[in-house]
């Protein structure tokens, strides 16, 4: 192997550059000559690259985002757009490729190992949905975003008897949410997953303001409702004055925590030696502490399994 390319592509999320630096100089350590696609598969289209060095990766290790920029492309979607990447990785001389994205990069990422281009996967998306890794990457730096704000909001909640409902990502994943609702101490994890009742919970809460209590938070991932719709059931049925807050993009970008760094750093190195060593079509992903490589086409039919009792203790603890 001579040449490997690396793109981020998708939602950008911090741990990324750990990972596109670690894969460079474990590459360029090992006499293999490095290119970095802009804008995720939209470089490999446009030819739109540059040729890394240690220079390129030096001081980005503790930035969040992705300075190779990331994005999503129609045009990779189709069967011309991949065929015509396939042509340009051959052009350029790219024996490997390493993806670092969500579940619609590591579809891409399968598509172009049945066309013949070697690929490694590394998964990052910080709604931490993408099977065969107990983390993904980005996800400990957004829960730790999400948990300043949330203390942050409680505070200024306490000092007026306020309930607050906050909107964190997840789309189809209530994952952020929960942890967020079990790090914090909230009253209510509501998530895509499992259907919301609303009675229960505003009963719970009339039972807080009862007692007494300065403040109430709910959390709610944004594929399970709207944040004001759920304020406004509240505040008429309980009385507890009700605010909104939704964290949005926030929770995706700054500095990565030492656990993305760690884990980004190994993904890459990972990814790396996978592709030397002839192996293509695979992802790597973080099990039980230990780097486990998964097949992509595995990967992409399954669906990450709930953890069950993450799931029960936030049941418990809430309230
Ligand atoms: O997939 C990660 C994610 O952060 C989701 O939680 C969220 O719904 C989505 O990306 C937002 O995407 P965009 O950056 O396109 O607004």
């Amino acid at each position: 192997m001579k040449k490997i390319g690396i793109l981020t592509s998708g939602g950008d999320c911090s741990g990324m550059n750990a990972a596109i630096r670690s894969a460079t100089r474990t590459a360029l350590g090992h006499g293999v000559e490095v290119i970095g696609f802009r804008k995720g598969y939209l470089g490999v289209l446009k030819g739109d690259y540059l040729e890394m060095t240690t220079k390129e990766v030096a001081g980005i290790l503790h930035r969040g985002g992705t300075f190779l920029q990331s994005a999503r492309s129609e045009e990779f979607r189709t069967e011309p757009g991949r065929e015509k990447a396939v042509r340009h990785l051959r052009e350029l001389g790219v024996d490997g490729l390493i993806i670092i994205g969500g579940d619609g990069s590591l579809n891409g990422a399968l598509a172009l190992h049945r066309m013949g281009v070697p690929v490694i996967g590394i998964p990052a998306s910080i709604d931490n949905d993408i099977p065969f890794t107990d983390m993904a990457l980005g996800v400990d730096t957004a829960l730790n975003n999400i948990i300043y704000a949330v203390d942050c909001i409680k505070d200024t909640a306490s000092s007026h008897d306020r309930a607050f409902v906050i909107e964190v990502m997840g789309r189809n994943s209530g994952y952020l949410a929960s942890m967020a609702a079990i790090a914090t101490g909230a009253e209510y994890a509501i998530v895509p997953e499992v259907e919301c009742d609303m009675k229960d919970l505003c009963n719970q809460l009339r039972q807080r303001y009862e007692e007494g209590r300065s403040n109430a938070i709910i959390i709610l991932a944004e594929g399970a409702g709207r944040a004001q719709d759920v304020a406004d059931n509240i505040k008429d049925a309980i009385g507890f004055e009700t605010r909104v807050t939704v964290l949005g993009h926030y929770q995706r970008g700054g500095a990565p925590s030492v656990f993305d760094r760690l884990l980004g750093s190994r993904f890459g190195f990972t990814a790396v030696e996978l592709l030397l060593a002839g192996q293509t079509g695979k992802m790597v992903g973080l099990c039980c502490s230990t780097i486990i490589p998964t097949l992509l086409e595995t990967v992409v039919v399954s669906v990450k399994s709930p953890q069950d009792e993450l799931r029960e203790m936030s049941l418990i603890l809430e309230i």
